[in-house]
């Protein structure tokens, strides 16, 4: 596993994959190939023939680009354009130098995937240059060993005399051959994330994109195709997951040689950036994972680089607590009475953590008012956040609080007394959403007025986690005072801002646990991760619908990354009734926690309650650092199931559901998978003991209960 350069190619070698560069003197940067691991680089025979044979098009399109630049005959999206001082967006670029070396170099500014010392990663640096305008791209390919997945970025440096504007400034662009795949995307809206995709590539390719200046609830910034036949278990994937938590396009082209391109990067549709001279600009990271053991496969790469190579600091490693948020059972209508009753309740039951929702601040007794004033209510916390911090405390749990620092409400004393702190393009109106606006992030000065607010609060009293919400996304994206010619600039400083402001304050909180909110899910994504290690992954709470959602968000993303709550029945989204047990079972599946008064529940289900936390207390090691296996989708049929297996392997947990009973049911059996074939395994449960090969080829029979929305969880120890 390692980088080597040998005979004019750079062969980036994984455990399984390999990926293999080339510079070619007339056509710049070649990508050779990606895909399953070869024992060495010697590939150069893949341009032998390829443009042969006679053609309408010029003979460069058939080149498979590394960094694909618009003119000489290449006709899709570019990963590089730059409107010259000529008027012309035309880069040639030619080869300079490349040097490989351990580790990676820290991106300023940009979550991104980290090494550490002796993980054996390596990166490769391709600088190239164009002789016209001076303008350099320096490409950075780094192999994480680790977690067996590759990274991608690109500086552009303006190394001529005059300014230039960037266009397109993709993050990856890789060829593949042919374009018989599937293509795979995770999309969906509020209540409704990260459902799964599986179409078949047409000639005309694919774009997945966000505009909205956050990834956005209705597309991942991840994009993967498969060969057909792929299964959860089996085949060739090859995806692409972006760094970033704004605008973004996630693109599959395919050229009239049915050949597909994967690219991932900034959406050219919201973002340009002018290059002074001697300026760089930094492309988000790309995160690289090809897998020849199906989707199952593909997630458990993205899985691990999340978990140890984005996720930082004291949460890393560290089992999360179970927490009860007051959203769901109050709304904004509470006070410290309403709060103490819920919280003692939930200190009863061994609950860790008691989260204060929105409302604790200015005015706010509806979504109207007061963001930006983050000023606490006495008249519903007489004692301030300290004082119900410290009688949550006394109860044996530590205190959380929820905040919505890039907003501001036009009724708020922040906004009368900066109006132009928004968001907004000089002379038009500015649409609200939920009744509010977008704090400028893009301004220094509003970026330090966040982090001096939500720091002294965070300074003020115990406050051990923070909700980081963010309830709308961006319309009239632009900066008042920012010269004409830099307006489209804004999204982008946007991000750059809000990585400070966030770095800043988890900085200087670390051990605070930050778990970041979009309107449920709407900005879970790896530049979110790198600063908050949880997600809250949906504000549907309703199991059924959970099942979907969580499944498909396993696609890219670990459980330690998603937040699922209880919550109460009927559910409050899809007014559904489930049984608390159903509930907790599929809560398990992330970050466990609750999101109801639990002194509503029934004796029964109170006990049922304090039985499923006393399980996850027991089990939570495996469930957030485990091995995480799909077993079978609920996209495709009544059942649901995923398996954890942790780390040592010593510990299973099979987690099982249906969606609807019928009479005179077929049998349905769930087959285990990544076991030992030779051990035994004891079900903690029942006592009984299995072998691995009974569990993984006999399979365990879902109980016939006559009841809709059931679940079967088991745990096995090894013996
Ligand atoms: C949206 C979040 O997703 C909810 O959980 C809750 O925090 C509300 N915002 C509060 O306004």
């Amino acid at each position: 596993m390692s980088i080597t350069y040998s005979d004019g190619i750079i062969h980036i070698q994984g455990k399984s994959t390999s990926l293999c560069l080339m510079v070619h003197p007339e056509f710049g940067l070649l990508n050779l190939y990606w895909g399953a691991r070869l024992p060495d680089g010697n590939v150069a025979y893949v341009l032998d023939g390829i443009t042969d044979g006679a053609s309408f098009d010029l003979k460069s399109s058939r080149m498979p680009y590394d960094l694909p630049l618009r003119g000489s005959g290449y006709y899709q999206t570019p990963a590089l354009c730059a409107v010259n001082n000529m008027g012309n967006d035309l880069v040639k670029l030619s080869y300079v130098s490349h040097e490989i070396y351990r580790g990676k170099k820290h991106i300023p500014g940009l979550p991104q995937v980290y090494t550490e010392e002796g993980d054996g990663a390596q990166s490769a640096e391709i600088l190239l240059t164009d002789a016209l305008t001076g303008l350099t791209a320096c490409v950075t390919y780094t192999l994480i060993p680790e977690t067996d997945v590759i990274t991608r970025s690109m500086k552009v440096i303006n190394a001529g005399n005059s300014p230039v504007t960037l266009t397109h400034m993709m993050s990856a662009s890789i060829p593949l051959y042919g374009s018989d795949y599937d293509v795979i995307n995770l999309s969906g809206a509020w209540a409704r994330e990260r459902h799964i995709n599986r179409t078949p590539l047409a000639h005309y390719g694919v774009r997945i994109e966000s505009q909205r200046g956050a990834s956005g609830h209705e597309q991942n910034p991840f994009i993967a195709l498969s060969e057909k036949t792929a299964t959860e278990h089996t085949g060739s994937v090859w995806a692409m997951a972006l760094v970033y938590s704004g605008s973004f396009l996630a693109a599959c082209d395919v050229n009239n040689f049915h050949t597909a391109r994967l690219s991932i990067g900034l959406n050219p549709e919201t973002c340009s950036w002018k290059l002074m001279p001697s300026e760089e600009f930094q492309t988000p990271e790309a995160v690289l994972v090809y897998s020849g053991g199906g989707f199952n496969g593909m997630s458990q790469k993205f899985h691990s680089t999340i978990r140890r190579r984005i996720v930082r600091g004291y949460w890393r490693d560290e089992v999360r607590p179970i927490l009860i948020n007051n959203w769901e059972a109050t709304y904004f209508n509470f006070n410290e009475e309403k709060i103490e009753k819920i919280a003692r309740k939930a200190a009863n039951l061994g609950i860790e953590l008691f989260v204060l929702d929105d409302g604790w601040f200015g005015r706010r007794n509806t979504d109207n008012c007061s963001l930006g004033d983050w000023v606490v209510n006495t008249d519903k916390l007489p004692g301030g956040i300290r004082g119900i911090a410290e009688k949550i405390n006394g109860m044996g749990m530590k205190f959380g609080l929820w905040f919505e620092p890039e907003m501001v409400s036009p009724d708020s004393d922040l906004y009368r007394a900066h109006p132009d702190w928004c968001l907004h393009a000089e002379g038009r109106s500015r649409t609200e959403a939920r009744q509010q606006l977008i704090l400028n992030l893009s301004r220094r000065e509003v970026q330090d007025y966040i982090i001096s607010a939500v720091s002294a609060v965070l300074r003020d009293a115990p406050i051990d986690y923070v909700k980081w919400d963010m309830n709308r996304n961006m319309t009239e994206y632009f900066s008042y005072g920012r010269e004409a010619d830099r307006q489209m600039e804004t999204q982008h400083r946007y991000m750059l801002g809000l990585y400070r402001v966030m770095d800043e304050i988890t900085s200087a909180f670390p051990k605070v646990l930050f778990e970041g909110c979009s309107g449920g899910g709407g900005r879970f994504d790896m530049g979110m991760l790198y600063y908050m290690p949880q997600f809250w992954t949906s504000d549907d709470t309703d199991p059924v619908e959970r099942l979907k959602i969580q499944y498909g968000t396993s696609f890219v993303y670990p459980a330690s990354a998603m937040g699922a709550h209880v919550s109460a029945s009927p559910n409050h989204q899809t007014f559904r009734n489930t049984s608390v047990k159903m509930r907790a079972d599929v809560a398990l599946g992330g970050n466990f926690g609750f999101e109801l008064d639990l002194n509503t529940l029934t004796d029964e289900e109170t006990a049922s309650v304090k039985e499923s936390i006393e399980f996850v207390k027991k089990v939570r090691k495996t469930l957030q650092t485990g091995t995480f296996i799909r077993l079978e989708s609920p996209f495709e049929g009544n059942y649901a199931a995923w398996e954890f297996v942790s780390e040592d392997q010593s510990t299973v947990i099979l987690a099982a559901y249906r969606r609807l009973t019928a009479p005179n049911p077929c049998m349905k059996k769930i087959f285990l998978k990544s076991l030992d074939e030779n051990s035994q395994y004891i079900n903690e449960q029942t006592g009984k003991t299995y072998s691995g090969a009974a569990l993984m080829h006999a399979g365990i029979l879902f109980p016939d209960t006559r009841r809709d929305y059931q679940s079967m969880i088991q745990s096995f120890r090894k013996a």
